[in-house]
């Protein structure tokens, strides 16, 4: 099977009261672990590749374990840019194979976010096979990339700019911003966790049947926190969002929830252990297969009791 949209994930998880999980990836053994994940469980992917990742990786070995991962897998997988920053990003994504771009212009004003986004849906919808675009409106905080947004420069979605802005740009899917941030510091210590369902709950309302994206949507398991700390890290203060917040909002209009954190210390807490336990061991198959398989072991728990998308492929 060739590497499809996210049109028809997302028409069957508004529907089914499910989120497709959206994970960042970077080498070949984050795919594999979530691909083999997704396999045994028979669950839809959006695998998805940040400027870092593309900087990091080279955009053309990414693409090709993606296209490995089609051919062993035979599931649907949507190849996904994170975080696009540029029309240019975008374009050169959607000529190389990508089926799936976000333009993220959240940081500019409401009308030049409306301008830049139109742009690339314009190229992509046009573009031979047509591509799909996610924007943004609203601002997280946390880190992605180079970019760091303060807590005093975040901002919640303005319900009130769904209609006009979806219906301006054309887009496919929308990420909002109700509370939840990139990275592993998502609330300050003795702060409550919490989400604006009730910002969720006006947009769907405005935008009836559209697939809503959220980001920032790692919980910090603490099983990875406290591993990382035993072994010689130092992730003080760690927090996510609630997995039962995460269901919630995957039953109601979120299809897509990114997870990127999530991967990233169950990566490093498995790491550190192995080489903590094992000092004198060299040979990098020896701990990036314990790896491979913690990532494995975190997308199917993601799967199974947060996206609720076992058996939709
Ligand atoms: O939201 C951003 C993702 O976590 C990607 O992070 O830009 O460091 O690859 P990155
Ligand atoms: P986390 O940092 O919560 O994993 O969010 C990832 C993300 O939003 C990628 O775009
Ligand atoms: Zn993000």
């Amino acid at each position: 099977m060739p590497l499809v949209t996210t049109t028809d994930m997302f028409k069957k998880a508004y529907e089914g009261g499910y989120a497709i999980g959206a994970f960042n990836v970077n080498n070949m053994e984050i795919i594999q672990g979530i691909v083999n994940a997704a396999k045994q469980l028979q669950a839809p992917l959006i695998l998805q590749v940040s400027a870092g990742a593309r900087r990091y990786a080279n955009q053309t070995y990414l693409v090709k374990l993606v296209e490995a991962a089609l051919i062993d897998s035979e599931l649907p997988i949507a190849l996904h840019l994170d975080h696009g920053d540029s029309f240019e990003l975008c374009k050169d994504c959607i000529d190389n194979g990508f089926t799936s771009v976000m333009i993220d212009a959240s940081h500019l004003s409401f009308e030049e976010n409306i301008a830049l986004t139109r742009k690339v849906v314009d190229y992509a919808h046009n573009h031979n096979p047509a591509v799909v675009v996610e924007a943004e409106l609203g601002r997280l905080e946390g880190i992605e990339d180079d970019i760091k947004v303060s807590a005093e420069e975040a901002s919640y979605t303005d319900p009130a700019q769904v209609e006009e802005f979806v219906t301006r740009t054309k887009c496919d899917s929308l990420a909002i911003a109700i509370g939840t941030s990139h990275g592993a510091y998502k609330f300050k210590p003795g702060q409550k966790a919490e989400l604006r369902f009730d910002i969720l709950e006006e947009v769907a309302r405005r935008l009836p049947g559209f697939p809503i994206v959220l980001h920032g949507a790692s919980s910090v398991l603490p099983q990875y926190v406290d591993t990382i700390n035993k072994y010689g890290g130092s992730m003080p203060d760690a927090t996510g969002i609630p997995e039962s917040m995460l269901r919630k909002a995957a039953s109601l209009a979120v299809c897509k929830i990114n997870i990127d954190t999530d991967l990233r210390m169950a990566m490093t807490a498995t790491i550190r252990e192995y080489m903590a336990e094992q000092p004198s061991h060299f040979d990098p198959r020896q701990y990036l297969g314990p790896a491979r398989q913690a990532i494995q072991d975190l997308v199917t728990h993601k799967i199974v009791n947060v996206l609720g998308c076992a058996g939709k492929a």
